[in-house]
This record gives C-alpha cells, structure tokens and sequence, in this order.
C-alpha cells in the first residue's frame, strides 16, 4: 500500500507535528470496517510489561519491528529482537535491552496496520528522502484503577530518539486525562490535545519536537478503565 500525503510531510517540516483526525485517516486507508474491528480488538490481547523500573504493572503491550528499503513498497517484517532506547531518552526504563510478546502476525498484515506504516513513511521520506528505515511498532495498554492512576510516559516528556513518530489512538475506555503534550527542546509547550475516538493520530518529528502524555484516571472508578495507543517509529538504519 502506498499513500500520497505530501501536504502531511510539508505540515510536519514546518511545525515539527501534525494531527490527523479519525475520518482523514479512514478516507486514507479504504479498508472494511471489519479489519479495523479485528485491529483494536487485538488491544485485547497484549501481554504485561515486565521492564517497568517503577515496579508499574500497569502497562501491557507487544512490539514488532521493520525495514522499510527505498524503492520497495512494504515494510519488510524482521526477526523479533529487544526495544532498546538510551537512558538519554528514558530515564525511567532506558539503557537495558526489553523483550516484549510479538505483535501477532495477522495484526502486523492487518490492512490497517500496514496503511499506517504507510503513512507514516510517507512523511518520514518527505522529511528524509532515500533513506533506508528501521522502524518499530509498538501495542500499548495502559489501565487506570481508582486508586492507581496509568502513566502513558511515565518517563515524562521525551523524544523517543527516532526521526518520525506516529501515535495513533485505538481506544479510550472509561478515561480521563491522558492529553497528548507536544513541546520543544525548551519544555516550551507547542500543542496540547486529547487523541480521541479510533485513529485519531498524530505525527511529530522526532528530532525536532518532544512528546508526552499526561497520567489517567478511571471516569468512574468501579470500572475497568483503559487508554489503547499504537506508537509507530522510523529510525535512520545506523
Ligand atoms: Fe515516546
């Protein structure tokens, strides 16, 4: 699948982040409304992270990574390996190799997972034409309970040490909080929204802007309460 957004990559050059709102993305990425169904369904389904310094059992995910090759349309799968990121970008968990479950396979072929990836190398070329890409995707759930508020980025804000990132919303579930911060190097704050309803994303440049999300809460506290993010990542292949 190949997207042509240039108007996204010119956004996202200029301000260092755009935002794409749910029906921008569906007319993008025609698929059935089925698959979509299947993909956040697959939310369901993520193992808990065992790597959370602050002894946090708060987040489940899994993680896949990719090679996007110049010249070459899909994103080629690669064998699953540890997310590493430096302390530099993650004070709280960084420095360490982390093994997360594998983003199940049908998940990963999911026309709305590849439609994604597609359109977020899409800005990653029209930032950095020619490149060869290494790129993770990442499958978060981060619960809240009364007591015990879910961290989204319990590092702060952060660059995540990459060139393109994409953080798309799956689902919130019985939420409040969790706003998605945008700032400059300076903490100067850039952007502040709420990333709501399925897709609505947003996509920042990496090197040039810093992300974070603030903690959430359970809207009523004897519920089960759940915010469901995909994080996509374009790295330049060292
Ligand atoms: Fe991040």
């Amino acid at each position: 699948m190949s997207l042509t957004v240039p108007s996204l990559a010119d956004e996202v050059a200029e301000r260092g982040f755009t935002r794409l709102r749910p029906e921008a993305v569906r007319a993008l990425i025609p698929a059935p409304d089925a698959a979509l169904a299947d993909f956040a369904d697959s939310w369901s389904r993520l193992e808990m992270d065992g790597f959370m310094a602050d002894g946090g059992t708060y987040r489940r995910r899994r993680l896949a990574n990719f090679l996007a090759v110049p010249g070459e349309v899909p994103h080629r799968r690669g064998l699953h390996r540890p997310h590493f990121q430096a302390s530099v970008h993650n004070k709280l968990n960084g420095g360490v190799d982390r093994w997360f479950a594998p983003v199940e396979d049908a998940v990963a072929g999911n026309p709305f997972c590849q439609g994604l990836l597609a359109l977020g190398r899409e800005v990653a070329d029209g930032l950095h034409p020619g490149t060869t890409w290494f790129v993770e995707m990442h499958q978060f759930r981060v619960e809240a309970a009364s007591n015990s508020p879910g961290l989204p980025t319990p590092e702060g804000v952060h660059h995540d040490g990459v060139d393109v990132v994409v953080i798309a919303m799956l689902a919130r579930t019985n939420l409040q909080g969790g706003e998605t911060l945008v700032t400059d190097d300076d903490g100067t704050e850039l952007a502040r929204f709420t990333l709501d309803g399925l897709l609505d994303l947003t996509i920042l440049d990496d090197r040039r802007v810093m992300h974070g999300v603030t903690p959430v809460e359970p809207a009523d506290g004897t519920r089960p309460s759940s915010r469901d993010v995909l994080v996509l990542t374009w790295k330049k292949r060292a």
